[in-house]
């Protein structure tokens, strides 16, 4: 008989059959107890680790309820031997059990790494340090002592007047969108944002044009809808309208991010808006303007948006609190043409009823307050600091060898050094360095390689011997 000697611990405040459950399963999942090998008896077991019999009992009786033990009457309990290669045997599904072709055409889910992990250069991460949690609390206490019951009733579905007044001034001010309060759409961030726009304005099989390299999880809403992505390449004016038209002439939509392309952080030059615009007015086409993280901009002033261009409500402006506030907010917004609302509000209400009361209402208090304006004026010389750092290093180390582009703004830069960029980032994250190979950014072949370089969450300090690292990887 194996000895499942486990160790537990009396002072945990985990009870002690949830230790002695844990502990014997992943003695399991790890090979060290083998399919078929007795174990002691729930009477020995509470003997040898000196504890009841009863914790015991209930860890066994949850290890044969989930199928890592066996047993019978009269012959005892063993590690069930259906577990070949140390994974428990989950039950035959029956029937058939197929999924949609939209769903199964998606990407295996991978549980994001940075979930452990906040290393640089992480792209996607504001620094959560220096957000201002206490003020943010005290907000969030102040409101739910005075929450009248009407706030727990459902809620509009475009979102709460108050906040969606807040969005549009913000955005006329500080994006120069040509918008009323009325043409907001809170949402959960701009990926809900995207797929709420898909799902309006185009029909399955419908192509869209986005960028390459892009933001792979565009890509994933288009095939979550049954769309086509049509991948038009991006220069150093942004994306290349006249491509587009060669690429796919009968595309209904354009999918772009042009105050800081994702990853290249190209700001699309005013030729190339112009050129777009007219295109999604003579082809009957639109517009999604992913506006992710405009609020920062070094050399000069915020560059307008692409909405604010145009005259034909053809855009739809998509804009997300993840990095000015944090990304597990789940609050974005779309800024729609005043005569899609309505199908807007109805498709948004047939996904998901109403956005969150609660955190709509201290958004809305955290705006009016002046603490959104007065953290993102903090940050701003946070971020600009980092990117210098950031800069320098990379001009020490690489010198002419590599060149970085998309500096000006944003929280990103995409660093572009010929190599195998693919393996190079596998190794630089076994050292606790988190960057994209830009190659993954291409539905096609990578016309560039290299690295996109998150600073928004790397420590000052960190930024030089990363990118030491990164060179040292490069050179070796
Ligand atoms: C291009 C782009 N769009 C949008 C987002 C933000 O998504 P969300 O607002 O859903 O958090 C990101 C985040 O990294 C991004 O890189």
């Amino acid at each position: 008989m194996t000895s499942i000697l486990v160790a537990v611990d009396r002072r945990s405040r985990q009870p002690l059959y949830r230790q002695i459950y844990e502990r014997v399963r992943s003695r399991v999942l790890r090979g060290e107890l083998r399919p078929g090998e007795l174990v002691p008896s729930t009477r020995e077991l509470s003997r040898e680790l000196g504890v009841s019999r009863i914790p015991v009992l209930n860890a066994y009786e949850q290890l044969l309820a989930e199928g890592y033990f066996e047993s019978r009457a009269g012959a005892g309990t063993w590690v069930s031997s259906s577990l070949a290669g140390g994974r428990p045997a989950t039950p035959k599904p029956r029937g058939e059990r197929r999924v949609s072709k939209h769903a199964a055409a998606l990407p295996p889910y991978q549980r994001p790494v940075w979930a452990e992990n906040l290393g640089p250069f992480q792209v996607g991460q504001p620094d959560l340090h220096r957000f201002p949690i206490r003020t943010w609390a005290r907000l969030v206490a102040r409101y739910t002592r005075n929450m009248r019951v009407r706030a727990l009733q459902y809620g509009d579905a475009l979102g709460l007047p108050e906040l969606r007044e807040a969005i549009a001034a913000y955005a006329r001010r500080s994006r120069g969108v040509r918008c009323e309060a009325g043409q907001v759409v809170i949402l959960s961030g701009s990926q809900q944002a995207l797929d709420l726009a898909t799902r309006v304005l185009l029909d399955d099989g419908d192509a869209a044009w986005v960028e390459e390299p892009g933001y792979w999880l565009v890509h994933h809403v288009l095939k979550a809808a049954g769309c086509r992505a049509s991948p038009v390449p991006v220069d150093a004016q942004g994306l290349d309208v006249a491509a587009g038209e060669e690429l796919c002439r009968r595309a209904r939509a354009a999918f772009v991010a042009p105050s800081h392309q994702y990853p290249l952080g190209v700001t699309m030059s005013a030729a190339r808006r112009m050129q777009l615009l007219a295109w999604a007015q003579r082809a009957g086409a639109w517009i999604v303007e992913d506006d992710y993280d405009s609020e920062y901009r070094y050399d000069s002033m915020p560059i307008a948006s692409l909405q604010g261009m145009d005259a034909n409500g053809r855009v739809i402006y998509a804009g997300t609190f993840s990095k000015v506030m944090f990304p597990s907010l789940r609050l974005g917004y779309l800024i729609v043409p005043s005569d899609l609302v309505e199908r807007f509000a109805a498709m948004r209400r047939a996904i998901d009823l109403c956005p969150p009361n609660l955190t709509q209402a201290v958004m809305a208090e955290f705006i009016a307050e002046g603490h959104f304006a007065r953290h993102i004026r903090r940050m701003r010389p946070v971020y600009a600091s980092r990117r210098r750092v950031l800069v320098e290093a990379v001009e020490r180390e690489f010198g002419g060898s590599a060149q970085l582009v998309g500096d000006e703004a944003g929280m990103h830069v995409a660093l572009l050094l010929e190599c195998d960029d693919v393996r190079l980032a596998a190794a630089a994250g076994r050292r606790g360095i988190q960057v994209s190979p830009l190659s993954a950014s291409y539905t096609g072949p990578p016309a560039r390689r290299g690295f996109v370089l998150g600073f928004g969450n790397a420590a000052e300090s960190r930024i030089a011997p990363a990118v030491r690292l990164l060179r040292n990887l490069t050179a070796a």
